[in-house]
């Protein structure tokens, strides 16, 4: 049976999506453009951080802000019915601050790309903030946790709403504020990282800048332009490894560090417990007001999921942890038991390919945030870096035989959620349409669903898992 029998011989599943269920695939500006310096845009953060890697940096990527046209075409090729991509903020504002002169050119390269998206029944899911930001926001402010951002980044918003918003009806603020967060420990931020203090305050700014740009949108846009907006957060589900409380505590210590500490405030208007012992007296809190905003401040449950691990239950020292291990709670993770491996290694040595993993999320993710309040999980990214799948030959690559497995197991434990479990999925999304630069990672790593050669002319091949990916859904929605 190949990897998509299970779904395309079980009559259940036929149809069991509602027609407004969204699948598609996502990208991000800095991973797929290239043309860093084309048409006005300023300098980034990202363009700073790789300058010196040469080849394994966003310089050319995937060229796509030349051959975007061509990227619809995979898009359609695919049977996507929408396509989350992300704007690249020194495009539209090269120096990033609300004073700044909105670049025309910037504006229309999106602009472009929302319209002949429309007109190949695509809906624009638009990232405002996947990570880039102007590099003179950076030396303006010297951090991204200055409470000084959150208008410009508000302001970006604006221009957004402004010049796109009547054609897009699908936001989401910030892109996985975990992940930025922790990037930001490891690169420009490395040097004065204090691991005490700076997760907690990048966090805090980063839902202020979610929030009051929700807040703007509802008041301004929404009215007259009608979209949905919210965030998007990272978690990779968390399994006790035994029975143990200590386990069974640090799970959920790396749920509420990862997820938590921005899901319960924006859906239940609080931080999680166990932040106070985690960040002591540095524990983020808002005023009355901020509150007011934050709380109920996404429409959706935008989720990226990748993979499982376990919890021992042992705890890291403070003194020693990494900036990294403190961003997962300091809770040790590991991938095997009784000496087996959870799932399949990916190309960053973790094993991924854990499909009860992604139920199980799902489950949590539904009673504690989205069921209580009537909302959809819209899974935003979901996908699988084939070890050694750069050094293969194109041919190879395309029979991408183990990610297929992947797309399949996890495509399933949706269904069966929606089906078995009565949760409400809004949409789906693969990470990625493109092989792409995977940030301090350079290359190495490939999650498309479309091969990309850059070294010859960033030619474009489908991998056959885009068109399992095709197959199930179109099944899923009913569709011939
Ligand atoms: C999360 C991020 O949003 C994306 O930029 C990254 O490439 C993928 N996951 C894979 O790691």
């Amino acid at each position: 049976m190949s990897p998509a029998q299970a779904i395309l011989s079980d009559p259940t599943l036929k149809a069991c999506l509602p027609s407004s269920f969204l699948y598609g695939a996502a990208s991000a500006s800095h991973q797929i453009e290239g043309c860093i310096d084309a048409d006005g845009k300023g300098r980034n953060v990202w363009d700073e951080i790789l300058k010196d890697k040469k080849g394994e940096n966003g310089e050319d990527a995937c060229n796509s802000y030349e051959m975007w046209r061509e990227d619809v075409g995979l898009l359609k090729e695919y049977g996507c019915g929408t396509y989350r991509f992300s704007i690249s903020w020194a495009r539209i504002r090269p120096q990033g601050d609300k004073t700044d002169k909105v670049n025309e050119k910037g504006i229309a390269y999106y602009s472009d790309l929302i319209d002949a998206l429309l007109e190949a029944g695509i809906q624009p899911c638009i990232t405002i903030f996947h990570w880039d930001h102007p590099q003179a926001l950076e030396d303006r402010y010297g951090s991204f946790s200055s409470p000084e951002i959150v208008d410009d980044f508000v302001n970006f918003a604006r221009v957004l709403f402004e010049r796109l918003g009547d054609r897009c009806k699908y936001w989401i603020t910030i892109n996985e504020p975990h992940i930025f967060t922790m990037l930001s420990s490891m690169t420009y931020m490395k040097d004065r990282w204090n691991k005490e203090t700076d997760y907690a305050k990048l966090a805090k700014t980063l839902l202020l800048c979610h929030a009051k740009t929700v807040d703007l949108y509802r008041r301004e846009f929404q009215p007259t332009q009608s979209g949905k907006i919210g965030i998007t957060l990272n978690c990779d589900w968390a399994e006790p490894i035994d029975d143990s409380p200590a386990a069974k505590e640090a799970a959920q210590v790396t749920l509420d560090l990862v997820m938590g500490l921005y899901a319960d405030p924006v859906y239940l208007g609080k931080f999680p417990d166990s932040l106070k012992s985690e960040f002591g007296e540095h524990a983020p809190s808002f005023t009355g007001e901020e509150w007011a905003l934050v709380k109920g401040s996404s429409e959706f449950f935008g989720l990226n999921h990748y993979g499982t691990s376990y919890t021992t239950g042992e705890r890291l020292d403070r003194a020693t942890a990494s900036p990294v291990e403190y961003a997962f709670g300091r809770t040790k993770r590991v991938y095997e038991k009784d000496g087996k491996l959870i799932g399949t290694k990916g190309e960053n040595g973790h094993p991924y390919d854990v499909p009860w993993g992604f139920r199980k999320l799902l489950r949590y993710i539904h009673a504690r945030y989205t069921g209580p309040l009537g909302l959809a999980i819209y899974v935003t990214e979901n996908g699988f870096p084939v070890e050694g799948e750069g050094k293969l030959s194109i041919d190879e690559a395309v029979n991408d035989t183990l990610r297929q497995t992947y797309y399949a197991g996890y495509v399933e434990q949706l269904l069966r959620a929606v089906k078995e479990d009565g949760i409400d999925m809004g949409g789906y999304m693969a990470w990625s349409l493109l092989d792409n630069l995977e940030w301090v990672f350079g290359y190495g790593p490939r999650f498309g669903i479309t091969v990309v050669e850059r070294d010859n002319g960033f030619k474009r091949t489908p991998k056959k898992s885009a068109y399992l990916l095709r197959d199930v859904f179109r099944y899923a929605l009913g569709g011939k």
